[in-house]
Order: structure tokens, then C-alpha cells, then sequence
């Protein structure tokens, strides 16, 4: 997988991106980073890239040119990309989005900063316009930097552990069950007694039944879309009705 980034601060999102998990996956040549900085293709010579909205109202507005010829400094190696404009009006990130472009090869992040960017050239290259969340950022690193994480580590091999991407929250459409380690008591609690019986198919039951009792707390509108057996379904009402009591 090869991210590319269009932004202001291309350090900052460097810097962010080569720590820990995508560090390694970047070194192990399973994902790369190619940030380009719009400012390198400003059209003026005290290398300003925004300006004054028409039409009046607060702030700048970045303009078009540099951000075109920043896109066009990687359209051929990014070769059929798509250009994805991180911008509060997108559409809502969700881990179903991050496996749907984790199928990509390659992507193109672009980042706006100030009251925006002109519209033509969003027009011209934008594909996919997605929000990380209802509220607002004074830039698009972030959410790029959010969803880097979120596809990177779903590209084989970037996790250790293969199956840890799977199995944990919002597979299924359930939450994640609570993980234990020593010492066996904390503060007069004890690490559950199945976890520690060695009796593998238990165990399986117990996470599964726990998963679906946290997700019926805290986000009881993922069970809707849950993938339940009919016996999990059962152990749900059952459930319900106990805390209809
Ligand atoms: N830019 C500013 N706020 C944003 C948000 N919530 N999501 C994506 N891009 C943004």
C-alpha cells in the first residue's frame, strides 16, 4: 500500500506516521509515504498559496494551482488513485470504509488548511470526500494521518499477529471482550476462571458471550448488523430481558 499526501506540513505528518507499528511496516517495505508539500509548487514568489475568498467572509482560501501541480507531481506514480479530500462535510469514516480502500495499492490524501480549497480543482481531482467525525480540525493531517493507521494495518503483515485484526472490535459488528494478563490478582481482582481453565472451546464461548454482553452496553446499535448464531441470538434476548427487569 502507498499513501500519498498532499499537504502544508508534510513533516508533521511524516514524523507521526513513522512511529511504531507503521514504522516497522514502512521498513519492511509493506506500506510507504510520499508526502508532497503544496507550498514547494506555489506560484508566487514569497511562496504564499492561499488568498482572500470572493465574495468576501474570514479567512483564506488555498488556491488551486499549487494544489493541481502538487497532484500532478505523483499522478503518474499514483497511477489510477484515488484522491480522497479529508474535509468535515465528507462522508463518515468507519472501519468498513478503511477495509474498502485497504484494497487499493495506492492513495492520494489531500489536506486543506484555513477556510479551504478552491473549488475547481476539488472539482477536477477529489474522488472521495471523508470526515473522521462531527466536529472540526484546523486541518487535514489528522484525519489523514487517522486513516493511514486505520487501512495501514489491515494490509497483510503489518500486524504481527494476523488474526488480531480480525478478531477484534466490530468484527462481527460486536465489540472487542475484556483481555486479562498477570498477575492473576489486581487489587483483590482475579483474572477470570475460564481464561485460566486451558479449556480452549470455553474460552471461545466465554469472549464470545462477553463480546455480545459489552456491545448490548455500550453500543447497543452495532447489534443490529451483528453476525449472531442462533444461540448467541438466544443468549441476547435472554439478556435483554434480564436487564428489562
Ligand atoms: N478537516 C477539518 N475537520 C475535519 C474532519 N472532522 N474530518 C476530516 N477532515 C477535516
Amino acid at each position: 500500500m502507498n499513501f500519498y499526501i498532499l499537504t502544508l506540513f508534510p513533516e508533521m505528518v511524516e514524523d507521526t506516521f513513522h512511529t511504531s507499528i507503521m514504522k516497522r511496516a514502512a521498513e519492511k517495505e509493506l506500506i510507504s509515504l510520499t508526502a508532497v508539500n503544496i507550498r514547494d509548487f506555489s506560484e508566487n514568489k514569497h511562496l504564499k498559496v492561499d488568498d482572500y475568498p470572493y465574495g468576501g467572509g474570514a479567512g483564506m482560501v488555498m488556491q488551486p494551482g499549487p494544489v493541481y501541480s502538487a497532484y500532478e507531481s505523483i499522478k503518474e506514480k499514483a497511477k489510477g488513485a484515488r484522491v480522497v479530500y479529508m474535509t468535515p462535510q465528507g462522508k463518515v469514516f468507519n472501519q468498513k470504509m478503511a477495509e474498502e480502500f485497504a484494497k487499493e495499492e495506492n492513495l492520494i490524501f489531500l489536506c486543506g488548511h484555513y477556510e479551504g480549497i478552491d473549488e475547481r480543482v476539488l472539482e477536477e481531482i477529489v474522488t472521495d470526500e471523508v470526515s473522521i467525525g462531527d466536529y472540526v480540525l484546523t486541518g487535514g493531517e489528522l484525519p489523514s494521518l487517522v486513516m493511514m493507521d486505520a487501512i495501514g494495518r489491515l494490509v497483510p503483515g503489518v500486524l504481527n499477529n494476523d488474526v488480531s485484526a480480525e478478531i477484534e472490535s466490530f468484527h462481527d459488528n460486536l465489540l472487542e471482550y475484556p483481555q486479562y494478563t498477570r498477575p492473576v490478582t489486581f487489587h483483590d481482582k482475579e483474572v477470570p476462571e475460564v481464561l485460566r481453565s486451558g479449556h480452549h472451546g470455553n474460552v471461545e464461548k466465554w469472549r464470545r458471550e462477553q463480546s455480545i454482553i459489552r456491545t448490548l452496553k455500550k453500543r447497543p446499535d452495532l447489534l443490529a448488523d451483528a453476525n449472531l448464531t442462533k444461540k448467541e441470538k438466544q443468549f441476547l434476548e435472554n439478556l435483554k430481558r434480564e436487564n428489562n427487569k
